[in-house]
């Protein structure tokens, strides 16, 4: 059964009541536009918390003037319809001068992991995504907050801010789930057409083949960003890519040499008018 709140003092008051109680809460903030990604941290939060809160909020404060904004897809109606198959959770879908009154001023932003690979192609993107959601940690006040592996960076800076900000709320880093042909799931990829989606599966295998070269020992870490990148662009549909290399996971520096233990093969391009993202995380040793 899903409960519907749409104010902020209703969705804090409900908070409130229930830690009262004793219950723990477990958060999956989201745009909407549901997919099996977004329902998987959703099972999680449920089986790990007494009370699951899902928020969804599309913010208009991390999408830049010429971003996606105004086409972002929308579907309340099918996003309760998906939450109730998974079960009994708390939606909480406030209106944007619900969020950013008139007057609103404060933002927030996490320094140095921001400016890099997302950052440095959406500038100003992480400070929206960690303002809207400290936000909503105040109003929801969770025990656990649960986000994907395929928004790698998003996950470390939010991690970052909440450790900051001694919140206290433990963020979840839970895997990334994929289509068939190792797409990762994303509200996004439907903008893409039927040609553009055969070609986006192109991310994952190179990403895939990039990690087993490294693996085996036959790639060092200082020539997988040559390699990765041939791979990406071998695919005629495969426009502007934005970074496609292997990353220090915590710090976000290019990795050279031979490589360390634990490494992040991480991807932003266009095909078409669409950006697409992917990370993979890898541990050797
Ligand atoms: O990943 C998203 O959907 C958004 O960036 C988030 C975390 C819900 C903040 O708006």
């Amino acid at each position: 059964m899903i409960d519907r709140i749409a104010s902020v003092p209703d969705m804090a008051s409900r908070s409130k009541g229930l830690s009262q109680n004793g219950k723990s809460i477990g958060f999956v903030p989201t745009m909407g536009a549901l997919h099996e990604g977004h329902l998987s941290l959703v099972r999680r939060s449920v089986s790990e918390n007494d009370v699951t809160v899902v928020s969804i909020f599309i913010n208009p404060t991390q999408f830049a003037p010429s971003e996606d904004l105004d086409k972002y897809p929308r579907d309340i109606d099918g996003d309760l319809e998906k939450l109730d198959s998974v079960g009994s959770v708390i939606a909480f879908i406030p209106s944007i001068d619900e969020i950013y009154p008139e007057g609103y001023r404060t933002y927030v932003n996490v320094e140095g992991i921001t400016e890099v690979m997302c950052g440095e192609f959406r500038p100003g993107h992480f400070k929206g995504v960690t303002t809207v959601v400290a936000k909503l940690f105040n109003i929801v006040r969770p025990d656990r907050a649960y986000f994907g592996q395929k928004d790698f960076q998003q996950a470390v800076v939010i991690r970052k801010m909440a450790a900051d900000l001694d919140t206290g709320i433990d963020i979840v880093l839970c895997p990334t789930v994929r289509e068939e042909d190792g797409l990762a799931m994303s509200s996004r990829n439907q903008y893409l057409s039927s040609e553009e989606r055969k070609a986006a599966s192109v991310i994952y295998r190179s990403m895939f083949e990039t990690s087993e070269m490294l693996r085996s020992g036959s790639l060092m870490a200082g020539d997988a960003r040559g390699y990765l990148v041939k791979k990406l662009r071998a695919n005629k549909m495969v426009g502007e890519v934005q970074y496609a290399s292997i990353y220090d996971p915590v710090t976000f520096e290019e990795i050279r040499g031979e490589g360390a233990e634990e490494m992040l093969i991480a991807v932003a391009l266009y095909i078409g008018g669409t950006r697409l993202i992917d990370n993979m995380l890898l541990k050797l040793g």
